[in-house]
């Protein structure tokens, strides 16, 4: 069983982010799983915070990072970057250095992201590029997938309205899947 672990960039509870990722849970191709994983807790990164101890819900999601297969980020896009929160517990995740490489290095990763905007993430999910480098993973860009016009595609209750959006999660996901087996 492929085992993917999927983050949302978003702590918001009405999250179009989390919505997406909690939809992609149930599209798993056969033969994989998505866990839900959670930078909820994760305190701002602080040298002298490290120097205390590593913060426990940074050590929880760190250990579901280095025991999935791949790793899918749903990002939100603020002022056309990376929200501080979701680049804050990746940041936590590459500490110490020398573990760095334990949990980033050849490690299958995907982006998505949603936006109520026109441009669903696109600057985002770039801006994410130079991190991912920087951190080694095996990045794939077999596809992509940028949800614009979320508000009319995710209902209240986080339900996937829109079934051309279902077809095309669905799709991303099988892809990303076989890249993680390839
Ligand atoms: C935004 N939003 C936004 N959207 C976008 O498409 N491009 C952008 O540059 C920005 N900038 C931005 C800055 C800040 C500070 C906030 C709070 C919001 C809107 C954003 O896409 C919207 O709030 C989403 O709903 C955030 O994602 P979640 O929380 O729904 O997952």
């Amino acid at each position: 069983m492929t085992k993917i672990l999927g983050i949302s960039g978003s702590l918001r509870k009405g999250s179009y982010n989390t919505a997406l990722l909690n939809a992609a849970a149930s599209l798993m191709p056969e033969g994989a799983t998505l866990e839900v994983g959670s930078i909820k807790g994760i305190p701002l990164y602080d040298g002298d915070v490290e120097a205390m101890g590593y913060p426990e819900a940074a050590a929880v999601l760190k250990a579901k990072f280095i025991a999935a297969d791949g790793v899918l980020l749903v990002t939100p896009e603020y002022n056309n970057g990376i929200p501080g929160v979701f680049k804050n517990a990746i940041d936590w995740l590459s500490r110490p250095p020398a573990e760095a490489g334990k949990v980033f290095g050849g490690k299958p990763l995907a982006v998505i992201g949603a936006s109520p905007g026109g441009f669903g993430t696109i600057l985002s999910q770039d801006a994410w590029l130079p991190v991912l480098r920087t951190l080694g993973t095996r990045t794939w860009f077999g596809g992509r997938l940028m949800v614009s016009r979320a508000h009319q595609l995710i209902g209240p209750t986080g339900e996937l309205t829109d079934d051309k959006l279902k077809a095309q999660l669905r799709d991303f996901l099988k892809g990303f899947a076989d890249f993680v087996n390839s």
